[in-house]
């Protein structure tokens, strides 16, 4: 069983790197393969709308950048993680440019939209920001779940935190590592469950 994480931070040890790695250790320990990617780090192109990976089942993304490599990985994972610390109220740039890519899995032969992927699939979400307030993180968190169910992905849980800054901040929280990595492990158990 496969847990893929997309990690929508620059830094690659940041606060939402530290939370994600806790969570896979978790999910490794309930019996998953993991797997964790960070587009910042990749050649990741926006969407340009060509709408021709609409057309059919088949048809793919025509935009021939590392998104190819999230396709597959997203495809091949029983669940999947999405991570984002917030920047400007809402999700960085680099994890909603992935987003958008996504609807390559959609098609819209005849005007009936049918998802290109087959199964249901469980997710869980992390999302960090500097501020102590913290609706807005749990906002961001409710955002990416809504985005999780249209493409039959369900959300298990979220672990959204505040007043983290500095990216080692979320190493000293305990509290926090233990949380990421319960929800790993309860990722992995109904993932696998699901099978
Ligand atoms: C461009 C930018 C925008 C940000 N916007 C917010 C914000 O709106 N609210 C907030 O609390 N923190 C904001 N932050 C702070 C980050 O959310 C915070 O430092 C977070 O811990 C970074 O996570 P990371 O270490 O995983 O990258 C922003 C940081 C940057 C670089």
């Amino acid at each position: 069983m496969e847990i893929v994480a997309i990690c929508g931070s620059p830094r690659p040890k940041g606060n939402t790197a530290t939370l994600i790695e806790a969570l896979l250790e978790g999910a490794r320990e309930g019996g998953a393969k993991t797997t964790r990617l960070d587009p910042a780090q990749m050649r990741i192109e926006d969407c340009t709308a060509g709408d021709e990976c609409l057309v059919s089942a088949e048809a793919s993304c025509r935009i021939d950048d590392d998104m190819q490599q999230i396709y597959g990985a997203l495809r091949r994972a029983q669940a999947w993680v999405f991570g984002t610390p917030v920047y400007h109220s809402h999700v960085t740039g680099t994890l909603k440019r992935v987003i958008d890519r996504m609807y390559a899995f959609y098609t819209n032969a005849g005007g009936e939209w049918r998802l290109g992927l087959e199964g249901r699939r469980r997710g869980a979400v992390i999302v960090v920001q500097a501020d102590s307030e913290e609706e807005t993180p749990r906002r961001v968190a409710e955002y990416l779940e809504q985005i999780m169910r249209a493409y039959n992905v369900d959300p298990v849980g979220c672990v959204a935190a505040s007043s983290l800054t500095k990216p080692g901040d979320a190493a000293a929280r305990e509290d926090l590592l233990a949380r990421a990595k319960e929800l790993g492990r309860e990722l992995a158990s109904e993932a696998g469950a699901a099978q």
